[in-house]
């Protein structure tokens, strides 16, 4: 299997697992106290998160398109931060209130930032969870148009998504051009699939907890 052929075949699997994590997210009817605020609130985190990793990452990533890529998504992810607090603002929600650190940084961030070589790195953060910000975004897009709130649905569809398509598309890239052999192609599925299964844990803690569903990726 050449690198090609197994980024293929990844693809198929992660996409499984997005599938499984997309039909979670949308599952049941949305709680009654679900607001597009609440879940702009878990959108602030995750995005802090994403850049964070990206930072961590880019000191000490050698390959110079990986490094830059990690850079841009730095700025892509702050970016959307600061989208967001704007929309909360908006809404009534005062944005500078909230610091997404009080509640800790999530089990996912910490697998993430101790992953010290390019290929789980790209594997798990760009390929892996961006893709799950696509799917879960989308989750996210089809609730806000479900209760027909235009201005977030638009700001998710038109600035947020092409960014987390960009950041998935440039994972698939680097994979393919970061995979010569059977043991970089056993350390990137492990990655991808840790990162789905964490990702799924996080969200099931929240929908029992705080009764989130249909909350935004990154
Ligand atoms: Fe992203
Ligand atoms: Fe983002």
């Amino acid at each position: 299997m050449n690198a090609e052929e197994f980024v293929a075949k990844l693809d198929g699997e992660v996409r499984e697992g997005l599938e499984r994590l997309g039909r979670l997210s949308g599952a049941g009817e949305p709680p009654g106290d679900l607001t597009v605020d609440r879940l702009l609130v878990v959108a602030l985190k995750n995005e802090l998160e994403a850049s964070e990793i990206a930072a961590i990452w880019m000191a000490d990533t050698q390959g110079l398109d990986v490094k830059l890529a990690l850079g841009r998504q730095v700025g892509d992810e702050a970016k959307h931060y600061r989208a967001i607090c704007d929309r909360l603002d908006e809404l009534g929600t005062d944005a500078a209130k909230i610091d997404p650190r009080q509640s800790g940084y999530s089990p996912l961030f910490t697998y993430l930032r101790d992953l010290k070589n390019t290929i789980p790195r790209v594997a798990a953060g760009q390929f892996a969870r961006e893709g799950i910000a696509l799917v879960r975004n989308q989750c996210f897009i089809d609730y806000c148009d479900s209760i027909g709130d235009d201005r977030t649905a638009a700001l998710y569809r038109s600035v947020i998504q092409p960014d987390e398509q960009h950041h998935h598309e440039l994972g698939r890239k680097l994979l393919v051009r970061y995979v010569k052999n059977l043991k970089d192609q056993s350390e990137a599925r492990q990655a991808a699939n840790r990162t789905i299964e964490l990702a799924e844990e996080i969200q099931e803690v929240a929908r029992l907890k705080a009764g989130i569903s249909r909350a935004p990726g990154c």
